[in-house]
């Protein structure tokens, strides 16, 4: 069936809570409106050129930069590179370090559990240039272990990336320590992390955790889709990975994209007011939803660490005996928005490497759903969410093939 057919049979269900902010979401008003000048009222030049609306469009480019720099505590603006989303981000540190090592050979280290966008382009470096890759295990909560870590340092890597925050089972490294472990063994080596899921759920200080690359996305933080950004630390040197005509950015060509960039700015405004009141609310929701979700339904798994050790927003679960492509087409129909670890919900062939990573069998993968939680939800959403979902696990659970249900 189609997508078209799908949404033509879609009736509009009585009350409707996403939860899908994991691979994108709404944008709220507040930040739309922010954006709208930038497309035909002001700045709406190209941010290089010297000329009123290219001035007003450098302005915003160059204060969400220092707005950025200073959420993270890096020294200055220019540490903040702008790319069109963390893939090219990511991207960016990855090749852009490989690119900048003059002696065309090396080792990369990265955790098993990164996002795709990390993991592909250190594995082209492996096919095309011959790079020596390692992929480092993860226990079964997702933690990298600083020992295991430590023993594939030495002085041929050049890079190491591990992400700040799991996107999927919210696990919340030790940077610092990981850092302090690379480190000791060989200085020269980069530390990248990926806190594409970190930034605005946890305080992130480049400085103290002294990481040379660091990723962010705004639509991670509710911001418009087609902003990421890259901090670059004051000892790497990176060479450009895309070549065009130069914009004000030397390390990513092409012209930004300025009404994206203004939004991205409201949105990092809003996710740090009040931020340590709005993360230990959106934290409270988590463990309301998590513990409904143990209480009420039988046969679950949760997947990744619980308390502190998990991001603020993320809960995730494996239902048994259920597949997550049917709970999410069933909560669909609910007005529930979620995603599932199986490969049939994301047009990928492969369930979520994460949860083979951790342990998790095939048959636990496929029946795995993730839900993310915004400062926008609310009580009513959560109760909402455990009646919906405690029934459509069951009627999926009664009509299952699976054992011990069918
Ligand atoms: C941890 C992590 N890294 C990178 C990305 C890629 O960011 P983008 O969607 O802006 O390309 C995502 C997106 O979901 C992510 O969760």
């Amino acid at each position: 069936m189609s997508v078209k057919d799908l949404l033509k049979l879609h009736g509009k269900p009585i009350r409707e809570v996403y939860f899908d902010h994991e691979n994108s979401g709404w944008v709220p008003p507040e930040i739309v409106e922010a954006m709208l000048p930038y497309f035909n009222i002001k700045g709406y030049g190209h941010p290089s050129i010297t000329h009123k609306p290219g001035w007003e469009a450098y302005e915003v480019v160059y204060e969400t930069k220092e707005l950025v720099a200073k959420t993270l505590n890096a020294e200055n603006y220019e540490q903040i590179v702008f790319t069109h989303s963390g893939t090219e981000a990511n991207n960016l540190a990855i090749l852009g370090t490989v690119f900048a090592n003059k002696h065309g050979k090396g080792k990369i280290v990265v955790s098993a559990i990164e996002h795709l966008s990390v993991i592909f382009p250190a594995e082209w470096t492996r096919k095309n240039l011959g790079f020596k890759v390692v992929r480092i295990p993860v226990d079964e909560e997702g933690f990298v272990d600083p020992d295991i870590l430590a023993a594939y340092i030495d002085k041929d890597t050049i890079l190491v990336s591990i992400q700040m925050v799991n996107h999927e089972i919210g696990t919340i490294q030790p940077i610092k320590e990981l850092v302090k472990v690379v480190k000791d063994i060989n200085p020269n080596t980069i530390f990248h992390t990926d806190a594409a899921d970190a930034y605005g759920k946890i305080p992130i200080d480049v400085k103290e955790i002294n990481v040379d690359l660091l990723t962010i996305s705004s639509h991670k933080i509710l911001g418009p889709k087609g902003v990421g950004a890259l901090y670059v630390g004051p000892k790497v040197k990176l060479e450009s990975i895309i070549h065009g005509q130069l914009s004000t950015e030397k390390l990513w060509p092409g012209v930004e994209n300025v009404p994206a960039i203004a939004g991205f700015k409201k949105a990092v405004e809003l996710t740090f007011t009040s931020f340590e009141k709005n993360i230990s609310k959106i934290r409270k929701l988590r463990d309301k939803l998590l513990k409904g979700i143990i209480n009420n339904i039988p046969d679950v798994l949760v997947n990744g660490p619980l308390g502190d050790k998990r991001s603020p927003d993320n809960v995730n679960t494996s239902f048994l005996y259920v597949e997550g492509e049917a709970v999410t087409v069933e909560l669909s129909l609910r007005g529930m928005y979620v995603s599932s670890g199986s490969a049939c919900t994301s047009r990928i062939l492969e369930p979520s490497h994460v949860l083979l990573a951790i342990g998790r069998k095939h048959e636990e993968a496929h029946g795995s759903i993730l839900f993310k939680i915004t400062r926008y939800h609310t009580d009513e959403d959560i109760e909402y969410a455990l009646e919906q979902l405690t029934e459509a696990i069951g009627r999926l659970r009664e009509i299952s093939a699976l054992k011990p249900y069918k």
